[in-house]
């Protein structure tokens, strides 16, 4: 029996199952603390409801951790159990859960455009292609796909502040600043708590160096976020930027223990080990320390963040910050044995996560370790030939200005000013402007 709830065809003959799947799924969209408080409810309510079974593999596929492997295999368990009853809906949702659980993301992504097609307004689908195609660095393909669904939507539609914040973010990493910031804030007026249209307007002031807009605006819209996840750190993270670029180490301090990252917060208490954390925390004080500020024993509190990484090869981009960590942290020994284990998954997984760490990570890697030991040539050796691919390891602009900033400085030290000229143009190409008055760049070119 199928139960239609905003969109979704639910296969249950419980209501209140659907009920509780869909309010899974709106807390996913919302970025919201409590999805899986919603899905299980689901499935204590109607153990046969196979949507809230996929939606929570699906949610545990986007955050990460190889931890959520046997959970996500109970999940699937339960799609094949049913397979015969589901619906085409439910069927494209499952093939996408199959195909991530497998790191098969070209497959996860056409499954998710197939859904798309059929229903341009399934936030969670437009949400799964987002995440997929910014950990793939596809921003063009991202703000295209994002573009195919403008039409279906208009802002006095129910949830479609969360449309024009994807829509947003998609712009703004394909370049378009003006159209991110004009519907990033729109989404914003929609529904102030969106988090996720803050931050895409927060990137656009990144990009443009709009340091003191881009402590109001985050400051001004922070106090609504009190019921959002993880992805609120990132968001502090995006303000320490701009205290750090109007020299505000205090404040970035501050705000590092306070709210990037607080072991006694909830979030973190709830997902102590969140990627997005080793990202926030790896990429800030190294950015602190870049920009000469010393960051003292920081650093060693990060470890167990990184050790949980050490074989886990479900986001490069993690990885590669985690290595950061037990880099910085003095820990050489155990970025090496991180680095083999990465060179071990390459062998095992021929896909595109694997030749991303194979083609970028590693190497990517091999120069963090050299920059930390101070071997300036061989920095340059190991990322230079890479710098153009280090997108394919996910994350933003904003987030791989870190490796050209590193690059700057080992050529900066090197005294080879063609090069820094050369670099200067190539990190004006990706769309950051105001390059002479960044507080990483000024007074280098
Ligand atoms: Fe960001």
């Amino acid at each position: 029996m199928k139960q239609v709830i905003d969109g979704y065809e639910i296969t249950t003959a419980s209501t209140e199952a659907a009920e509780q799947t869909k309010r899974g799924i709106e807390s996913f969209i919302e970025w919201r603390m409590d999805p899986f408080d919603w899905l299980d409810r689901a499935l204590e309510t109607d153990p046969d409801c196979v949507f809230a079974s996929l939606v929570k593999g699906l949610l545990l596929v986007t955050a990460r951790s190889k931890n959520f492997a046997p959970i996500i295999s109970e999940c699937i368990e339960h799609g094949e159990s049913r397979e015969q009853e589901l619906g085409m809906q439910e069927t494209l949702y499952f093939k996408a859960l199959k195909a991530m659980s497998g790191f098969k993301v070209l497959e996860a992504l056409e499954a998710y455009e197939a859904l798309l097609r059929i229903h341009p307004r399934d936030l969670m689908a437009t949400r799964m292609l987002q995440a997929e195609l910014f950990w793939m660095g596809e921003s063009r393909w991202m703000q295209r796909a994002m573009k195919n669904l403008e039409q279906a939507w208009k802002p006095e539609m129910p949830g479609s502040s969360y449309f024009y914040g994807d829509y947003a973010f998609a712009h703004e990493e394909a370049g378009f600043h003006e159209t991110a910031e004009r519907f990033g804030k729109m989404a914003v007026e929609l529904d102030p708590s969106n988090v996720w249209a803050a931050h895409a307007v927060a990137h656009v002031l990144e990009m443009q160096n709009r340091a003191d807009e881009g402590v109001d605006w985050l400051s001004g819209l922070s106090g609504g976020w009190d019921e959002k996840n993880q992805i609120v750190h990132h968001a502090w993270w995006h303000r320490c930027l701009f205290h750090l670029e109007r020299g505000e180490s205090d404040e970035v301090f501050e705000l590092f223990s306070q709210e990037v990252r607080n072991p006694e917060s909830p979030r973190v208490k709830q997902a102590p080990e969140a990627y997005v954390d080793v990202q926030n925390t790896a990429s800030l004080l190294m950015r602190m320390e870049l920009a000469g500020f010393e960051v003292g024993e920081r650093w060693s509190g990060l470890v167990p963040l990184a050790e949980s990484r050490l074989e886990d090869h479900t986001s490069p981009f993690t990885s590669i910050h985690a290595l950061i960590i037990l880099a910085k942290s003095g820990m050489l020994e155990k970025a090496r044995t991180m680095i083999g284990n990465m060179l071990t998954f390459t062998d095992l997984d021929q896909g595109p996560i694997g030749n991303t760490y194979r083609q970028v990570v590693v190497p990517a890697a091999e120069a963090v370790l050299a920059f930390v030991e101070d071997q300036p040539k061989q920095v340059l050796e190991r990322l230079m030939p890479i710098r153009f691919l280090l997108y394919r390891m996910g994350g933003s602009h904003a987030q791989r200005d870190l490796f050209w900033q590193m690059m700057t400085r080992t050529a900066l030290q090197l005294e080879d000013r063609t090069l820094l000229g050369q670099l200067h143009s190539e990190i004006r190409d990706f769309g950051f402007s105001m390059m002479e008055h960044r507080r990483a760049y000024a007074g280098v070119f």
